[in-house]
């Protein structure tokens, strides 16, 4: 059973009227390189590299974050992830996605009796201290997420969040209140889950942040607020095996990378615009653009070259910014591709109702639903798109359901890997933001960092 479809008639040269990807090519040079690519991702999964792409067989981890679930989802109305980048956007995209994005407004019995979920993904203090201040601390657990345990946002939020929690307890243990997910043996969090006994899940050490949200990373909170992290899992699973060919018109994220890519290096489109018609995927758009971002942005190939290559995301939203960026993808530069994603009516149908039939630019609308309306946009933004030579692809989505969701995740994680393996890149490092956190470690005083000299600092440049 396949539930998620990729549409890329609109990125064929004949349906623009020249400009896009021969189909000839796509069954001749395209297909070849693409084997090429295939084979070499193929090789870093069997050789375990690419942990990402096991998660879904890791059975005994997905039990053991459920078991443990059960348990605290009883005794906890809150459950708050602290965490940043990775560690946090693949639990907020399963939130949105899969229980919507007003989940936390809900009274208990709309829950279902399930823990609201917060996902701290940031240190800045207005954020912070509106959420504790709100929230009843003693009924909150705390889930602790960094692979590496020592990010600085991460570990600055579980030290005001312990701070506070003393301030309320007393001197009384907080372990009791904190959950960590990190590193099965290095880090400090893993150094104070095992000596002061903190209950803690592992990210696998060949998982890296970005590629975590099938791991106890995005599964643990998931399977605290009720979600089925097994179908989420069976999904991807299946979306693994789609993808594990070699034959690029067979295979969804093969396609998905070889065409974004051609796009970039060939087209001279290397924005690449996610636009889901859906308030529940803004966040998985968010979440596609750390990925593909940090990923793919590198200043060199896995042999060493310098390249300073990848291609920009830019997460949108349909309807919303056909009011906002539609203007420039239609007539701005040429240098966008958008990634439409449709998903399909599911069970909320709002029909509009065929009132106002004195106004022909309103008695059109009564009759048909919100769905359909949304949805017909999407496909005339893609038609409109077309007829103008723009490039466009569409996924399609039946309903928002767990098992879709882990398609979704599955599908961009592996196209990430192949379009790596296109620009020649290695798609798990991001050596490029380590000089920054250095420069931070060495002002707030960090020992081993020198203060720098920030280059700036002269009022003469400065109004
Ligand atoms: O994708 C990544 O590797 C990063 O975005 C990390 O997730 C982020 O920097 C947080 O790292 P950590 O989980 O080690 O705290």
């Amino acid at each position: 059973m396949k539930s998620v479809t990729l549409d890329y008639a609109n990125m064929l040269s004949p349906n623009l009227g020249g400009g896009g990807v021969e189909p000839a090519d796509l069954e001749g040079t395209w297909a070849e390189t693409f084997r090429n690519a295939f084979e070499d991702v193929d090789a870093r999964i069997e050789s375990g590299e690419m942990g990402f792409f096991h998660l879904p067989d890791a059975r005994e981890a997905a039990s053991a974050v459920q078991e443990l679930a059960d348990g605290f989802g009883q005794w906890f109305e809150n459950l708050v992830v602290l965490g940043i980048g990775g560690s946090a956007l693949g639990t907020t995209t399963l939130r949105d996605s899969l229980l919507g994005p007003h989940w936390n407004e809900l009274d208990d019995e709309a829950r279902d009796h399930y823990p609201r979920l917060f996902v701290l993904d940031n240190v800045d203090p207005r954020s912070v201290s509106a959420l504790l201040g709100r929230l009843d601390l003693g009924r909150t657990l705390f889930n602790v997420v960094s692979k590496s345990g020592s990010t600085a946002e991460t570990m600055s939020q579980y030290m005001v969040v312990e701070g506070r929690l003393h301030e309320l307890l007393g001197e009384e243990p907080t372990r009791g209140h904190f959950l960590f997910t990190t590193d099965p043996e290095r880090g400090i969090l893993r150094q104070i889950a095992d000596e002061e006994g903190v209950p803690s899940l592992e990210v696998p050490g060949n998982v890296g942040g970005r590629f975590s949200v099938l791991s106890a990373v995005g599964l643990l909170p998931a399977a605290v607020a009720g979600i089925d992290i097994t179908e989420v899992l069976e999904g991807a699973r299946a979306m693994g095996q789609r993808c594990r060919t070699p034959v690029l018109k067979d295979n969804p994220a093969g396609l998905l990378a070889t065409l974004l890519h051609h796009s970039d290096t060939v087209q001279g489109a290397p924005i690449h615009v996610l636009m889901p018609y859906s308030d529940r995927l803004r966040s998985f758009a968010a979440w596609f653009q750390q990925l593909w971002g940090e990923s793919l942005g590198k200043a060199k190939t896995r042999d060493g070259r310098e390249v300073n290559v990848g291609p920009t995301p830019l997460p949108a939203v349909g309807a919303t910014d056909q009011h906002s960026l539609l203007q420039l993808l239609m007539e701005g530069p040429r240098d966008k591709v958008v990634v439409f994603l449709g998903v399909g009516p599911g069970d909320d149908s709002v029909e509009i109702p065929a009132i106002r039939q004195e106004f022909s630019a309103l008695s059109y609308l009564g009759g048909h639903s919100l769905h359909e309306l949304l949805d017909t946009e999407r496909r005339s933004t893609m038609e409109a798109l077309r007829q103008q030579g723009r490039p466009n692809l569409s996924l399609e989505v039946e309903d928002l359901t767990p098992r879709a969701m882990g398609e979704l995740f599955m599908l961009f994680e592996t196209a990430t890997v192949f379009a790596a393996a296109l620009y020649g890149i290695d798609p798990l490092d991001q050596p490029g933001v380590e000089l920054s956190k250095k420069l931070t470690y060495g002002l707030l005083g960090r020992e081993g960092y020198e203060r720098p000299d920030l280059g700036t600092g002269s009022n003469d440049w400065r109004v």
